[in-house]
């Protein structure tokens, strides 16, 4: 049934053509057949095809001018300055975190940013093992205070942190971070190198970027600070590292870049705890999967060499008894 439809469509298709191939025949004997009677007018053709042209070509021209173009908020200037590539050691395929630029890192954290901003999704029992021992770990979480469950007269009370607690915020919340910031709110840092483009980058430029004086003709508002690798440039956090702020336990200089790169190292293990486990992983895939890949690429070969060198040898029945000039066998010699 289908087989009988599609074998009617084909001829319908076919026929179509052939009328096709007809009519524009026809057509070119009715154009070769016009006289040049016809020709006076062709002026005016030119005119409208060309007037029609232009209006064509100018109103699309009128439409993108009015509304094609993209509207920029800022000019590229305002967007902020671009951060510079830095070579991080750790985003580096086969190298993991600097286990003491976390370490130092995240002092950075809890005695210069802590005040401001919070690390919501870090719970304690994560340092454990990364940048210090469970003991340190423990000591740190009980100096801070967390609310019990209710008890049974439906109080609750307080206790020492637990390393399941999770580190705890400056500000009981927004209001009150803005309240304390003019109005600003610091945001949390857990994710903030995911969150921001250029990553580790923006932030280590954004810390150490801080000119003396904000450059001549720079408009800063009041109560906001001149910082060129921030979208608009005026920025409400101040200036937070200068060198030897902190006092670093190993004995590195506390310098304003040192601090900011540790910091900031930290702050991408925040975001990414998994790293090193993952790149360890992706060179485990790597590599088991490339053996993988040989071998099948091999038993490939290895089942396919019976259909790939095997030779087709046809052998036409032997045509006897017809005259020599039609057996081909025969006329070939
Ligand atoms: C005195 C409070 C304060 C301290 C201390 C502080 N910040 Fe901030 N931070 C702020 C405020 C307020 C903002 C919001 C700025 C804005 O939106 O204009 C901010 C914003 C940021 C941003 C986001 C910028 C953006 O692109 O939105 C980052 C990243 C940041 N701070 C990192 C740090 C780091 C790292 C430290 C510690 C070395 C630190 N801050 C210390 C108050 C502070």
């Amino acid at each position: 049934m289908f087989a009988r439809t599609s074998l009617r469509t084909a001829r319908a298709f076919a026929n179509a053509k052939t009328g096709a191939t007809r009519t524009v025949v026809s057509q070119q004997r009715n154009a070769s057949s016009q006289s040049s009677a016809e020709s006076a007018p062709t002026w005016k053709n030119t005119a409208t095809l060309s007037a029609s042209t232009i209006l064509a070509i100018g109103s699309c021209t009128w439409y993108y001018t009015q509304f094609g173009r993209t509207a920029h908020a800022m000019t590229m200037q305002e967007e902020g300055l671009h951060a510079t590539p830095y070579p991080w050691e750790h985003e580096k395929f086969l190298k993991t975190y600097d286990h003491a630029a976390l370490r130092r890192g995240f002092q950075v954290y809890r005695e210069v940013c802590a005040s401001c901003h919070s690390l919501k999704r870090i719970p304690w029992r994560t340092l454990v093992g990364t940048m210090m021992t469970v003991d340190e770990a423990k000591a740190l979480a009980e100096e801070n205070e967390y609310d019990t469950e209710p008890n049974n007269e439906g109080e609750i009370e307080k206790r020492p942190g637990k390393l399941s607690d999770y580190i705890p915020s400056p500000y009981k919340n927004d209001e009150a971070a803005r309240a304390a910031n003019n109005g600003a709110l610091p945001p949390d840092l857990s994710l903030m190198v995911k969150a921001r483009h250029g990553g580790c980058n923006y932030i280590f430029s954004l810390l150490t970027g801080y000119p003396e004086e904000p450059p001549a003709g720079a408009v800063v508002q009041s109560g906001l600070n001149f910082n060129p690798y921030f979208p608009g440039t005026g920025i409400a956090m101040a200036r937070v590292l200068y060198d030897g702020l902190v006092d670093y336990e190993d004995g590195t200089p506390a310098t304003t870049s040192q601090m900011a790169k540790d910091v900031v190292e930290f702050l991408n293990w925040s975001a990414e705890p998994e790293m090193d486990d993952r790149k360890k992983m992706g060179w485990k895939v790597m590599a088991i999967g490339s053996v993988l890949f040989a071998l099948s690429v091999w038993i490939k070969r290895y089942k396919w060499s019976v259909v790939k060198t095997r030779k087709l040898q046809y052998n036409p029945p032997a045509l006897t008894g017809l005259p020599n000039k039609m057996n081909p066998r025969q006329a070939r010699r």
